[in-house]
């Protein structure tokens, strides 16, 4: 497909590639900053995911994509073109609604060959490709029924095969699996993104699950109060989080708040509450700075008895549950901090509450930010 846009001709559907400049939208006279100057680019055939808490501007991004809303500020390319001012229609885009929108007078049927056949492609080709996408979301049986009579997670499957059949090489997907089942959700997140690779689509998925988000991507930009605050893949933003937000939101992380008390060549030491010294390899601060180590909970090792050793703290077991894959430890440590441990279940010696233990990690396995102006607790709120 080509379209007109401005002087230029573009072919859409040939690159969708998509960036995103200094793009913002406010609501409510500019009172509400939904989009805060935003810069992203999606490669051509990528599946990216926009991941964040609910209300931090997702679905607006998206639908600044789409072009069902207008941007205050900034420029969107699709592929060479600006699509600024270009209508929905003309964009070649497959969405799926957060609210899976069926047209509630059609059946199934005609809900997923209505893009196929608007785009005028002869009854044939709309049918196998109808046929083959409710297949694959296993609701080729259905074909009969009306959206009423479908379960949430049952529509949102029609939603995005009704997405995928109108052919559109870039797919936009706001929470396609957030009204599905545990176990649907997880198997339909590999199919969805063996899908995606196959056909090669370019896909921006968009979710506030951060295990969907790790699952289904090549990368996943964080977004947070209308702001990206880290784009990479889910290793990168596991292992290296720019940001103390991301160091919470990916995965989880214990956090321990302290002062540089010494830097030299070879690492940073770090004194935290009571006196405690523990030593990082961190090489952005310098001595007095007011600090937040992470430390992810899976990085800690825990001894029973008070052990002597580098970033080793004594404590108690506070609370020690069985989750099946692991065990789950909470420690309170002398100096009035505490830190979740995570082991695996098999490896690891049942503990008492009460118990005197001692955790550990070692130096290069923590994250050290600047203590954020507003506070630590406000910092990794999710609002
Ligand atoms: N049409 C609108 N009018 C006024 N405010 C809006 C409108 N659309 C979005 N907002 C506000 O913009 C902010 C971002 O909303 P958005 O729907 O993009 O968030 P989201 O990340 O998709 O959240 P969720 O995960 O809950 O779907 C929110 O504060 C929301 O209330
Ligand atoms: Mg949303």
């Amino acid at each position: 497909m080509q379209v007109q846009v401005g002087s230029r001709i573009l072919g859409v559907s040939e690159m969708p590639d998509v960036k995103m400049l200094n793009v913002t939208k406010t609501f409510d006279k500019g009172r509400i900053v939904a989009v805060d100057h935003v810069d992203l680019f999606v490669h051509d055939k990528e599946y990216l995911t926009l991941l964040g808490p609910s209300g931090c501007g997702k679905t607006t991004t998206l639908r600044m994509v789409a072009g069902l809303v207008e941007p205050d500020e900034g420029e969107i390319y699709i592929g060479e073109g600006r699509v600024s001012g270009l209508p929905p229609e003309d964009r070649d885009i497959g969405y799926v609604f957060q609210q899976y929108a069926l047209f509630p007078h059609m059946d199934v049927w005609d809900n997923v060959t209505y893009g196929p056949l608007v785009k005028g492609w002869n009854e044939k080709k709309s049918e196998g490709i109808g046929r083959e996408m409710l297949e694959l979301v296993r609701l080729y049986e259905r074909t009969d029924a009306f959206p009423r009579e479908l379960s949430g997670g049952m529509q949102q499957r029609i939603a995005l095969a009704r997405a995928l059949a109108a052919g559109a090489k870039l797919l936009l997907l706001d929470e396609p699996l957030g009204a599905l089942d545990a176990k649907i959700r997880n198997e339909l997140r590999y199919e969805l993104r063996k899908l995606v690779k196959d056909l090669e689509l370019t896909a921006i998925h968009v979710t506030h699950d951060q295990g969907e988000a790790m699952a289904i991507s090549d990368r996943i930009a964080v977004m947070r109060k209308g702001k990206i605050l880290q784009v990479g893949t889910p290793q990168e933003l596991y292992m290296k989080p720019q940001h103390l937000f991301v160091a919470h939101f990916i995965g989880e992380s214990n956090f321990l708040e302290g002062y540089v008390s010494k830097v030299t060549k070879k690492e940073t030491v770090i004194e935290l509450r009571g006196g405690l010294m523990v030593r990082t390899l961190d090489k952005t601060h310098k001595e007095d700075d007011k600090v937040v180590i992470a430390v992810r909970p899976e990085v800690l090792t825990i001894e029973k008895g008070k052990k002597e050793g580098v970033n080793s703290l004594f404590g108690q077991v506070e609370k020690f549950r069985f989750e099946g894959t692991n065990t789950r430890c909470e420690i309170r440590f002398e100096n009035g901090d505490s830190a979740v441990v995570v082991r695996p279940a098999l490896m690891t010696e049942w503990l008492d509450v009460g118990e005197k233990v001692t955790v550990s990690f070692p130096v290069e396995k923590s994250f050290v930010f600047p203590y954020p102006k507003r506070g630590l607790r406000e910092e990794l709120t999710l609002e």
